[in-house]
């Protein structure tokens, strides 16, 4: 099932604000570490699934891309997007995507995939996509964080203190329906082999993986970060062909 959230107004709006404070777990814990694994994009042609906003399109072209496709099931996040004639965006779902094999010399992904039902069929098509010797980044949200149905997550006392968090159904893997400003937020819940697995069975190598921890930043501009050093929110996947 395709769901297009970003596009859901009241969500838009909330999402929208949130970024513009640049005070996110984007900025202070994903986008860094993300960054970190990108190689030198010195004239490469770039794919980004799931651009949104398009701010990683726009640092990789900062950083020497000659040209980022950046898709987006979202109109309103695309809207958003900045205008640049090395940067070309497509508005598509990017289960329905399809380019010639040897496309690209980079696909990446940032917090996206985990809002795709066909994981495998996906890590096929990339593998497709990318030239011999391209590679892929990507970023998800952890399995630890997926897993839950209702009633994990963080357990606190009666002061609201942070005791632990609970994890159950870890093995359950698929749909997962959630309150995020707006009711029934779906998302697809795979273990941590599931996703591994999937960047090999697709032919690809897998050079790195991160599951990281906030920035010193980060940590004194939001306190609570300091929580991602007991569960980590994100994995972040570096493969090569
Ligand atoms: C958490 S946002 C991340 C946006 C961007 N990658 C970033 O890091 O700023 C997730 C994005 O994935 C997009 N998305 C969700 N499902 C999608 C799908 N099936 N195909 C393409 N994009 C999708 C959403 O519209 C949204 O823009």
């Amino acid at each position: 099932m395709k769901q297009n959230l970003y596009d859901n107004p009241e969500f838009f709006e909330y999402y929208t604000r949130l970024r513009e404070s640049k005070i996110t777990f984007n900025d202070f814990v994903e986008q860094p570490a993300f960054r970190s694994l990108l190689p030198s994009l010195e004239g490469k042609r770039v794919l980004d699934l799931g651009c949104g906003s398009g701010q990683l399109a726009a640092y990789m072209l900062e950083q020497g891309a000659a040209q980022v496709i950046g898709t987006d099931i979202s109109t309103r996040m695309l809207s958003l997007a900045p205008q640049h004639p090395q940067i070309e965006y497509i508005q598509l779902p990017m289960e329905e995507l399809d380019f010639p094999g040897n496309s690209f010399d980079l696909v990446v992904s940032s917090l996206a995939l985990h809002y795709i039902e066909h994981y495998e069929v996906m890590m096929q098509k990339i593998a497709d996509w990318l030239k011999d010797g391209g590679q892929l980044v990507f970023s998800t949200e952890h399995p630890i964080v997926t897993a839950k149905l209702d009633k994990e997550g963080w357990i606190e006392d009666e002061g609201g203190e942070r005791l632990y968090y609970a994890i159950d159904h870890y093995s359950q893997e698929g749909i997962r329906r959630a309150h995020w400003v707006v009711d029934d937020v779906i998302t697809y819940h795979r273990r941590i082999s599931t996703l591994i697995n999937g960047v090999i069975e697709s032919g690809l190598r897998i050079d790195a993986v991160l599951e990281p921890e906030p920035t010193a930043e980060g940590l004194e501009k939001m306190p609570q970060l300091v929580n991602e050093l007991r569960k980590p929110s994100f994995v972040i996947i570096r493969a090569s062909k």
